[in-house]
């Protein structure tokens, strides 16, 4: 069964690739390269034994993407990850955002609705609750106005997804990550942050390595037990199995409706200061860090009510916050031996 997964050589798409290699599925990646490398591709074939196949195209392109799905009618699914997710970038460039983020998946759900099988996944985000009044977050928690243009193309996307469905025999599942870190067991592909890592765990790496001089924390008057900011970390691989668990629910017709929306995360909150401590202990490195002022855009906290993923999906996070840390560790040291 061919499956198509854009931005198949990012962070979360790579390892969403070996998850279905590992579970026989035909695997098409599709990537610009803008934020990855082609030498991902070895990785993944070294992972799984097998290189899946690798188109280099730019999804902007509306006949590129035609052509695309012309030759590979076959397709029973579509995983899309491929997106800009840089969110202050997106603030200083919104219609860099509007166009990759929007016009790409109008232009893959129009070729794919031409399909006889039309099942896709689709990359959302935990942006779209913003600042949640409860806690932890559940699917039917409202969506917040966006504050970035970024988080707004996640809820622009749901919608047009949702308002395809209704028009057409798209069945979709809608994704809502919580915060994905770390890399694969074998340290053979991780996250590849071009320049200077927005992410806190990218950052808590480098600044280890010695690559950067130290942490900002930012801000301590957080209204949480130690001020600093809470979230919910998710190893990538759990991330990328629930990928497959939910491309097998639309496949095998079992979705309860044209559109379903899973969170994903591992439903425990921790904190900034937490996340050092736990890197500290599994790297033994002490960490270099400094608690500075607020970051503009930051909400307090946010972790997700697995239930309903646990529960209808079958899926659940089964790596720890201190393994997932290790394993972004052990990336680190392996991409600057
Ligand atoms: P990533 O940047 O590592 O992967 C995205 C991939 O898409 C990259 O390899 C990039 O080269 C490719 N791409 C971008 N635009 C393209 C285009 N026009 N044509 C073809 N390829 C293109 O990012 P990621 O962390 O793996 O994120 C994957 C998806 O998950 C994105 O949609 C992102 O918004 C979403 N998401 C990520 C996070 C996170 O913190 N990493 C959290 C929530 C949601
Ligand atoms: C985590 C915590 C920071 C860096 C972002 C996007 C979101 C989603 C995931 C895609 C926060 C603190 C960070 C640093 C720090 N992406 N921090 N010093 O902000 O939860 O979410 O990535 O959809 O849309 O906004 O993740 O890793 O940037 O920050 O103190 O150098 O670490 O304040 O509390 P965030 P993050």
């Amino acid at each position: 069964m061919k499956i198509v997964v854009t931005g198949g050589l990012g962070f979360i798409g790579s390892h969403t690739v070996v998850e279905l290699q590992n579970q026989g599925f035909d695997v098409v990646a599709v990537d610009n390269l803008s934020n990855s490398s082609i030498t991902v591709l070895d990785g993944i074939a070294k992972i799984t034994g097998t290189k899946p196949l690798f188109e280099n195209i730019d999804l902007r392109d509306k006949a590129v993407v035609h052509d695309f799905f012309k030759r590979h009618n076959d397709t029973v699914g579509v995983i899309h990850f491929a997106a800009s997710k840089a969110v202050g970038e997106s603030v200083e460039n919104p219609l860099l955002y509007y166009e990759n983020n929007i016009n790409a998946l109008v232009y893959v759900l129009q070729e794919l609705t031409a399909l006889p099988q039309a099942n896709f996944i689709f990359s959302s985000s935990c942006t779209v609750y913003g600042q949640a009044e409860t806690m932890p977050i559940t699917e039917d928690a409202s969506i917040q106005p966006a504050i970035s243009p970024y988080g707004n193309t996640k809820q622009i996307g749901e919608e047009i997804i949702t308002d395809t469905a209704k028009a057409t025999h798209l069945n979709s599942i809608l994704l809502r990550y919580f915060n994905p870190i770390g890399a694969h067991s074998s340290a053979i592909i991780g996250e590849l942050p071009i320049g200077v890592p927005q992410n806190l765990v990218p950052f808590i790496t480098q600044t280890a390595m010695g690559l950067r001089e130290k942490l900002s924390v930012f801000g301590n008057d957080y209204p949480t037990p130690d001020g600093t900011c809470i979230r919910d970390y998710i190893h990538v691989v759990d991330l990328a199995k629930a990928h497959v668990v939910a491309l097998q629910r639309l496949l095998t017709k079992q979705n309860a409706a044209k559109v379903e929306t899973f969170n994903l995360g591992t439903g425990t909150g921790s904190s900034v200061l937490e996340v050092i401590q736990a890197f500290e202990k599994v790297s033994g490195q002490k960490l270099n860090y400094q608690i500075v002022a607020r970051r503009e855009g930051d909400i307090t906290a946010a972790y997700a009510n697995t239930d309903k993923a646990n529960q209808v999906l079958g899926w659940k996070a089964e790596t720890s916050l201190e393994e997932a840390l290790a394993s972004a560790w052990q990336w680190e040291q392996k991409i600057r031996s």
